[in-house]
């Protein structure tokens, strides 16, 4: 018996989910077109982006850029454009960047195998395990928040999937569960029984082909599975503030509302982390967590090099201790500082000269910094 779960995994489970895939399965544009090139388009845009949204930009993609080698010599400014809307324009930019070195590396072939589409850059193990699967027709198990959730609840895996050795656990066990070539119709039939019956909430189990046997359904363990622990009130915070200026004396600040201990301070954009990270990880927006509402803004902040650093001296608070890196912007050269300016703006935030700043009430760390580091560049 497999430690990971209560019921060993058996190839007739997936069988039935991949006959009820053939029979059910939602007529999207992307599937069965045998071009490895649209399967990843179509993964990228649907990596934090509903089918209903996704689709239409899915359409205008290919129209536009009917090859990798189109989209390949397309414009960056031509791809966020086409891009607008969906959030998360780092996607696109690795967009462009993967178009290109497919071009360079592989001349201008998708690459169909596993390991080779992981060499490429911003292609992780999901994508890389979808194109293989789908495109490439390898037995390779995609891993998503659909899948953990349908494998946790049959099997009666308990594993949090919040942990970091989830992925690999349940990639593991997902391969056991592979029918030898047919892994892009078992991969996207549990996409299809995570999105339409297996869902987080009510999951329809009377539709289900794999409901005779699922573990959670007999021991009313649906709502519990899958484990994902919630974040324990945090002992130690990782804050990243920016510092945005375009005359080296001013900044972009906004007074911080709702509850909590800075409330009514003014305060500067800030990211907040699981673990320590430079500027360069932070960029890398698969493994950031961009506050609600502000993709648009950090997906342009991001990209900029910072003038300076400042590692804030270790701040103790009555539950926490704050680790903060303060980040000095200068974006008056930036191609894209109206838009930020738009988007800070439309976010609360305020361009603040020399005496604002020095008026406003400010938490100690942002005091620090300003008496600490120089703006101007
Ligand atoms: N979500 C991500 N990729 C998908 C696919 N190929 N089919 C359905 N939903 C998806």
């Amino acid at each position: 018996m497999s430690s990971l779960a209560a019921r060993e995994p058996d190839l007739s489970w997936s069988r039935a989910v991949i006959s009820w895939y053939r029979s059910h399965k939602r007529d999207l544009p992307w599937r069965d077109v045998n071009n490895a090139y649209f399967t990843w388009l179509s993964e990228v845009i649907l990596q934090q982006t509903r089918i209903d949204q996704g689709t239409a930009y899915y359409h205008r993609f290919v129209e536009t850029y009917p090859t990798i080698t189109d989209l390949a010599s397309a414009s960056e400014q031509d791809v966020l454009r086409l891009w607008q809307g969906l959030g998360y324009y780092s996607r696109a930019r690795a967009l462009c960047a993967t178009a290109r070195q497919v071009v360079t590396d592989h001349g201008g072939q998708m690459p169909l195998e596993y390991d080779l589409l992981l060499g490429l850059k911003g292609i992780g193990p999901y994508t890389a395990a979808a194109i293989a699967s789908m495109a490439g027709g390898q037995d390779v198990v995609t891993i998503d928040g659909n899948v953990y959730r349908v494998l946790a609840r049959c099997f009666g895996i308990y594993q949090d999937i919040a942990a970091s050795q989830a992925r690999g656990l349940f990639q593991a066990f997902g391969q056991q569960l592979l029918p030898a070539g047919q892994a892009s119709d078992f991969n996207q039939g549990m996409m299809d029984l995570g999105a339409t019956i297996c869902t987080p909430n009510k999951p329809n189990c009377s539709a289900c082909p794999v409901a005779v046997g699922c573990f959670a359904r007999q021991n009313q363990m649906i709502e519990a599975l899958p484990v994902k622990n919630k974040k324990i009130k945090q002992q130690v915070r990782y804050l990243h503030y920016l510092a945005i200026t375009t005359d080296g004396i001013g900044l972009w600040l906004r007074m911080r509302e709702g509850k909590g201990i800075w409330h009514g301070l003014w305060e500067l954009p800030v990211l907040e982390t699981a673990k320590d990270m430079d500027w360069k990880e932070l960029s890398d927006v698969a493994d950031t967590t961009i506050p609600e509402g502000q993709e648009n803004l950090w997906s342009l902040l991001l990209p900029n090099l910072p003038v300076r650093k400042w590692v804030a001296p270790k701040h103790q608070l009555t539950h926490q201790t704050i680790l903060a890196n303060f980040y000095v912007l200068d974006i008056a050269k930036s191609a894209d500082i109206e838009p930020m300016s738009d988007f800070l703006t439309t976010l609360g935030y305020q361009y603040l000269d020399q005496a604002a700043l020095e008026a406003v009430p400010k938490p100690v760390l942002l005091s620090k910094f300003l008496a600490s580091v120089s703006i101007a560049s």
